[in-house]
């Protein structure tokens, strides 16, 4: 069974195809993807209207070159899928008119689907897949949530942060000291190069006893580094980072941890953008191997956002039975939505 995948939910087009025939693991055929990062980088941050546009104009040059690139037709399509939220509301309509309107050119179903379950399930299309049940991380822009997930479709909420998420964190902080947007990975870069040490900065609910993160307070601890280094910090730029970076790893090491001792669980996933983070990485990998922990990551390229998850937690989720397919083709987008609503099917 062929899936497409659509992802427009922020600032990247992603289109990707999925074999998901049988019980096993759907094998990605092929995947395009168009990072706006460039063109909101003047603004210091994803511009709503303007990715909303710019999703129009590549969503089908995308999708030509991803059913092109698996040496196949339109016709071949037997499900069409797409991120039905959360995310920005025009942003979302774009895909979902598309695959909408695709799907009823073609006769086929439509499927809207959960962008964090896609994030959530991407490790499953790495080398070193992961098995079920595990305690998942996810770290994106948006979102900073421990999951208990016992199969596709079932995702227990530990703990999340109750305000800022990790990317958040680490991209605020990140304009804070003038990096450009998306700060996340220039603060990473500039990190290497600074001492961790160098300044004291907050780890916010390290030891609240439960599993929830505030991230808020540490870019004002940030700011006023920042202000007390005044004209200093160009040459100390490279320390506060490491310094943030080491406070955000510190505590999504900490609660990790935490939650594997709570569910008593031996394997973690992590995923959603901020998991490509390689301090994090090297972290969780030290300190779960310590405990006999097996950690799962996504592959690099597909730890940000893109359509193979989409279309891999389509693919799964029609696997495991969660989907009723639909010829209806009236849509609406869910701009807000807890990924702990989807453990039953979802009606589209
Ligand atoms: O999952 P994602 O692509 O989008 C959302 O669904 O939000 O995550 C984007 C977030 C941004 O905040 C970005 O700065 C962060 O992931 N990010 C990183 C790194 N790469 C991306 N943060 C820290 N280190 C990185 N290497
Ligand atoms: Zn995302």
């Amino acid at each position: 069974m062929l899936v497409l995948g659509i992802e427009s939910s922020c600032d990247e087009t992603g289109v990707a195809l999925v074999d998901a025939s049988g019980q096993t693991v759907p094998r990605l055929l092929s995947h395009a993807l168009h990072s706006q990062i460039e063109m909101h980088q003047a603004y210091g941050g994803v511009v709503p209207e303007l990715a909303s546009r710019d999703h129009i104009q590549r969503v089908l040059p995308l999708l030509r070159q991803v059913v092109q690139g698996a040496g196949l037709g339109l016709a071949d399509l037997d499900v069409v899928a797409y991120t039905r939220g959360p995310g920005l509301a025009g942003a979302l309509l774009v895909g979902a008119g598309v695959a909408c309107a695709l799907a009823a050119a073609l006769g086929k179903p439509v499927m809207g689907v959960h962008h964090l379950e896609g994030h959530l399930l991407s490790p499953f299309l790495s080398a070193d897949a992961p098995v079920f049940p595990f305690v998942a991380l996810l770290v994106s822009g948006g979102h900073t949530q421990l999951m208990r997930v016992d199969r596709v479709g079932s995702y227990e909420l530990l703990g999340e942060s109750i305000d800022d998420a990790a990317g958040e964190a680490f991209d605020k902080s990140a304009k804070l000291m003038g990096l450009p947007y998306p700060g996340g990975p220039h603060l990473a870069r500039l990190a290497e190069q600074g001492d961790a040490q160098a300044f004291k900065l907050p780890r916010p609910l390290l030891h609240s006893g439960n599993l929830d993160f505030s991230f808020a307070g540490l870019k004002t601890a940030v700011l006023t580094q920042a202000r007390k280094l005044g004209a200093d910090l160009p040459v100390r730029q490279a320390d506060l980072a490491a310094s943030t970076q080491a406070a955000i790893v510190e505590v999504l090491v900490k609660k990790s941890l935490a939650a594997l001792a709570q569910t008593g669980l031996q394997r973690l996933v992590v995923a959603g953008g901020v998991g490509a983070n390689a301090q994090l990485r090297v972290q969780l990998n030290a300190a779960c191997s310590q405990r006999g922990v097996r950690v799962h990551y996504p592959e690099l390229h597909l730890c940000t956002d893109n359509g193979a998850m989409i279309a891999l937690a389509a693919g799964m989720r029609l696997q495991a039975g969660l989907e009723t397919l639909q010829r209806a083709y009236a849509f609406d987008v869910k701009p807000r939505w807890n990924l702990a609503d989807v453990t039953s099917p979802v009606s589209v």
